[in-house]
């Protein structure tokens, strides 16, 4: 349009009246409404340079908190890292022959070192002693072990593993999140590690199947999933199996709670109060699960289910269920937690205990705790007691029974007795920080009473502190099934419930 202007106008002269009838006849009569260029089309602004961010006048956002340094990276020498990436598929027969295989046998380690200088020799490379050593190394850790985070693997005082692509690795151990020193080479070095973790499991992890749980053989559960959906390139992470699951006598000493709440926790479990433990991810509800599944009766047949087996009972009379995934390439043969729990409730359990409620299974759930079944342990992701009735209530009606939301409620209400809230607090620590009553229904609400709540040093209000240093304190009510107790004689420590006031008030 540009061009034409000024081809009528002639240039930078004036346009005279001929001229201005022309242009107007050229102007569309009825303009065509203007339509917002689609948004994908704008391209937006570079952002303008600038020194430094402006101040806020507030000094709490001023402030910006500390700089994050991460740790020195340990890095493979660049000659290394290309070598090793060369010569690992040409140093098995097969893509499978070394699974299985550890990198801390020794004979399985010098049989990777005997191809490997059989192959140097071969090919006429040269290496320093210091270049093969590292070469030697790296390779043993690719073939037989995770390749650049085989020591966190091997390291037994790490419980969890995080690979966010190859630059940034964090590990926990004791409760402590920390990124590592450790680096992958890139992501292909990640995606052969990755492939060493599924290829025994019979699971493809490729562009058709992105993203893959899945177990290793000593129990340990993986996660990975690849790029484009991972942006910051292959991730893994690997939540260890522990050797031993923590006893109620660990959870004690390590302040998560007190011997006499354990104490009123086994006598919750001895007069067969229906339990849900309630936590954030990681925060130690399967531990505590165990824990409370301790107290069961020894000659009491009990059935969990578990989505992958992490409870470790040691009583003798329990049937262990996992869930299954469909035949390879099929629809067949899939066992979800819902299929087991209906199954289970036929073969005549004592108690049933559900690793986890995460879909419609709360339904079968709560109708098994209904009808008979108490006694029954689950565990359910959410924050709070009070959300923990609300995420079962969304779950129950995920079932598809179209139940209105009162009936389910009523369920939840004379299913469940007791929550227990669990959480990792800000120091890192894993604590229980409420233990509440479920009392029945008011109307259209379920009530809800806390037994004990986690305080630390000067927080006041009715909530827990999330704060690490506190301690679980009664609330100073007690629950209305301590009859319950004095029925089966079980003998609580004296004062255990607190307040002398409230006390008497209930009575
Ligand atoms: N009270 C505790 N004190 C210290 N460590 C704990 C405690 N409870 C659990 N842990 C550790 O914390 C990690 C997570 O525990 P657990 O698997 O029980 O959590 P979870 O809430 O079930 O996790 P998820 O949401 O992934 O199922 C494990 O390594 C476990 O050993
Ligand atoms: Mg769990």
């Amino acid at each position: 349009m540009g061009s034409r202007l000024s081809r009528l106008t002639g240039g930078n002269k004036p346009p005279d009246d001929k001229q201005i009838k022309m242009l107007d006849e050229l102007r569309d009569p009825s303009p065509e409404p203007v339509l917002a260029e689609p948004e994908a089309r704008m391209v937006p602004e570079p952002p303008k340079a600038v020194d430094a961010p402006p101040k806020s006048k507030y000094t709490y956002l001023a402030e910006g908190g500390e700089e994050y340094v991460p740790p020195p990276k340990r890095r493979t020498t660049p000659k290394i890292a290309k070598l090793r990436a060369q010569l690992r598929p040409k140093l098995v027969a097969a893509a499978d022959e070394f699974d299985g295989l550890s990198s801390s046998d020794p004979e399985h380690r010098k049989m990777v070192k005997t191809r490997l200088q059989t192959l140097l020799q071969r090919s006429n490379i040269q290496l320093t002693q210091d270049e093969y050593n590292e070469l030697e190394e790296a390779m043993i850790k690719d073939l037989l072990g995770f390749g650049a985070i085989d020591p966190l693997v091997l390291d037994k005082s790490v419980s969890e593993i995080m690979v966010n692509g190859p630059e940034i690795i964090f590990a926990e151990r004791k409760g402590r999140l920390q990124e590592t020193e450790i680096v992958f080479d890139d992501d292909d070095h990640i995606q052969w590690t990755a492939h060493r973790i599924v290829r025994p499991m019979q699971r493809d992890f490729s562009r058709r199947n992105p993203m893959v749980d899945a177990r290793l053989p000593d129990g340990s559960r993986v996660h990975l999933i690849m790029p484009p959906s991972a942006l910051c390139g292959t991730t893994i992470t690997i939540r260890k199996f522990p050797e031993k699951r923590l006893t109620w006598q660990d959870l004690v000493s390590f302040g998560s709670l007190t011997e006499e709440v354990a104490m009123f926790l086994k006598a919750c479990v001895r007069i067969r109060l229906n339990i849900v433990v309630s936590g954030g991810t990681g925060s130690g509800k399967t531990t505590l699960l165990n824990v409370i599944s301790s107290f069961i009766p020894e000659d009491e047949r009990v059935v969990t289910i578990e989505d992958s087996a992490e409870l470790q009972l040691s009583q003798r009379h329990v049937v262990r269920l996992e869930t299954c995934p469909p035949m390879q390439g099929t629809k067949e043969g899939q066992l979800v937690i819902r299929d087991l729990v209906k199954g289970s409730l036929r073969m005549r359990p004592d108690r049933v205990v559900v690793g986890e409620i995460r879909d419609g299974a709360a339904l079968d759930m709560l109708q098994a705790m209904n009808t008979g079944h108490d006694g029954s342990l689950t565990t359910v992701h959410s924050n709070s007691p009070r959300d923990a009735v609300a995420r079962l209530e969304t779950l129950a009606m995920m079932a598809g029974m179209d139940l209105p939301v009162e009936i389910v409620r009523t369920q939840i209400a004379s299913a469940v007795d007791l929550f227990i809230q669990v959480a990792r607090l800000k120091d890192g620590s894993r604590k229980i920080i409420q233990i509440t009553e479920v009392q029945g229904m008011e109307g259209q609400q379920i009530t809800l009473q806390d037994i004990f709540l986690y305080k630390t040093p000067g927080h006041t209000g009715v909530q827990p502190s999330h704060e690490g240093g506190g301690q679980l304190e009664p609330t100073g009510l007690r629950p209305n099934f301590y009859t319950r107790f004095e029925e089966q004689k079980i003998e609580l420590p004296r004062g255990l419930f607190g307040g002398m006031g409230s006390f008497n008030r209930r009575q």
